[in-house]
Order: structure tokens, then sequence, then C-alpha cells
């Protein structure tokens, strides 16, 4: 069955960065006092661009107050190691914004893994409204690895979406570093996913997963597809080559 998704293809990063931008502004300015709108970041070095940029272009024009921040996935190591994603969004944006510390929830890499994956399981419950006794979140961000992968759920590893937790302990397939990811329950829980995609060297594992003749049900990406909620695609011209000669197809502006 077709997936209720739409796709916005942008010409440079900086456009898809400041559409971004504009939406997370949107989206605090209208939300509540005493309410929060929250976001799970994800790693990459799309989100880091897009990070750069809110902090040299937004850090004034958000409320930053309105807005918890989580994470989609952290490796297993210390906030201050080169590999941790916290460390990546803190460099890129944290630390470049007046956000209360509070507001933070970062996955602790440092811990032991399992322990840790149920401790931010407990984190969620406690700091999310809830839809159907899962947490929810307004806005997953995620990414696309070339194998098809998101957040911390590889191809060999697909029982890890399905997982009854909201949190497990991945494996990398080649490194074989532990991780803590969110699983499938929550991600497709969430109000709005938002997958940030740009390169050329994204296109080939695309074109596979918008294959509607071919529904690549292995890649875990395949399998995000929020039911009450929205799913969304920004893509930069390099990544999207694959809807070349397909321009009227009603779900993609540009
Ligand atoms: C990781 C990366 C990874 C990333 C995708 C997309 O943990 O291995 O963070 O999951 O999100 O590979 O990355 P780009 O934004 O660099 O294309």
């Amino acid at each position: 069955m077709m997936k209720d998704q739409s796709i916005k293809i942008f010409p440079t990063v900086e456009k898809l960065a400041r559409s971004f931008a504009e939406l997370l502004q949107q989206n605090a300015d209208k939300t509540d006092d005493n309410d929060f709108y929250s976001i799970a970041l994800s790693g990459g070095s799309t989100p880091n661009k897009i990070f750069r940029y809110l902090s040299e272009n937004f850090k004034d024009k958000i409320n930053w107050a309105k807005i918890k921040i989580f994470f989609g996935d952290e490796r297993c190591v210390p906030p201050e190691n080169e590999d941790s994603k916290y460390r990546m969004a803190n460099e890129s944006l944290l630390k470049n914004i007046s956000i209360p510390k509070e507001n933070i929830f970062r996955i602790k890499g440092e811990n032991d893994p399992t322990k840790e994956a149920s401790r931010y399981e407990e984190v969620l419950k406690s700091n999310l409204p809830s839809l159907k006794g899962i947490p929810q979140f307004d806005l997953i961000l995620l990414g696309l690895g070339e194998d098809g992968h998101t957040a911390s759920i590889f191809p060999n590893q697909l029982n890890l979406f399905y997982s009854a937790r909201l949190c497990e302990v991945a494996v990398h397939p080649q490194t074989k570093h532990k991780r803590i990811t969110l699983t499938g329950k929550i991600i497709n829980n969430s109000k709005h996913v938002l997958f940030l995609v740009t390169g050329k060297n994204k296109a080939s594992v695309l074109s596979k997963i918008f294959d509607v003749n071919n529904s690549r049900s292995e890649y875990p990406a395949s399998l995000v597809n929020p039911k009450n909620g929205k799913l969304t695609w920004f893509l930069d011209i390099e990544a999207s080559k694959m809807f070349d000669g397909k321009s009227n197809n009603k779900l993609i502006e540009r």
C-alpha cells in the first residue's frame, strides 16, 4: 500500500536548511505556554549542516525555550568522544543557542548500553505526552544510510525496528560498535517524521525505497510509516535524481 508521505526537493542544502529552520520557528511559535515542541535529533553530515545553519541564521529567531531536544540514536562513547552524536549536535547547535539545559535529554553513551536503553526509555515516558500509551514526539529527524539504515537500525537488525521496547542496543554491522537507538514503536508513533537526505550517494538507495513496484522492506528506512502522523522527505537535487522525468508526481514539491 502507498504510504502517505510528501517529498520536497531543494536546489541546495542551504535552501533545505532554511525551510527546516522556518518549520521549527513556526512550530515553536505556535506551541502553547506551559507546553513544549519535542524533537529527536539525528546524526550525520546533513543534520550537521542544518544545525550550523540554525546557529548562524536562526539563533535569535527561534523560541528555543519552547523546544525539548532528544536524540534518535547514539554511539556508545562518552559525550566528549569525536564519534558522539551529542557532541556533534552540541558543537554545531546546542552550545550556540539559548536553550535551557533542562530541555536537552541526551542518550548517555558512556553508560552500560543495556541499562542506558532502559533509562532513556523512562526519560521518554516521563518527558513526552503519549498516544495509545506510547510516548509521542512532535518531530523525529532521521537520516538515511547508503545501506538503507535509519536511526541506528541496520538492515541485518530489522527485529530492532519491531521491538516492543522504545529503545534498544544496536550493533554496527561493520565496526561492531554498540549504539542505542529508538525503535519503530516510538518512531512510527510520532506526529511528524522528517527524513533529511542529501548528496548523490543517496540517489541509488532512494530509488529502491521509492520503487512502488518493488517495496523493499529489507531497508529499515522503508518501515518508517507514522500511522497517526505525517512523513516528509527533504531531499536535495543530488539525492533526488530518481525523480527525473516524474515531475508531475503530486507528492513532489520543488
Ligand atoms: C551514523 C550516521 C548515519 C547517518 C546517515 C546519513 O550514525 O552512522 O549518523 O546514521 O545519519 O548515514 O548521513 P548523512 O547525513 O551524512 O548523509
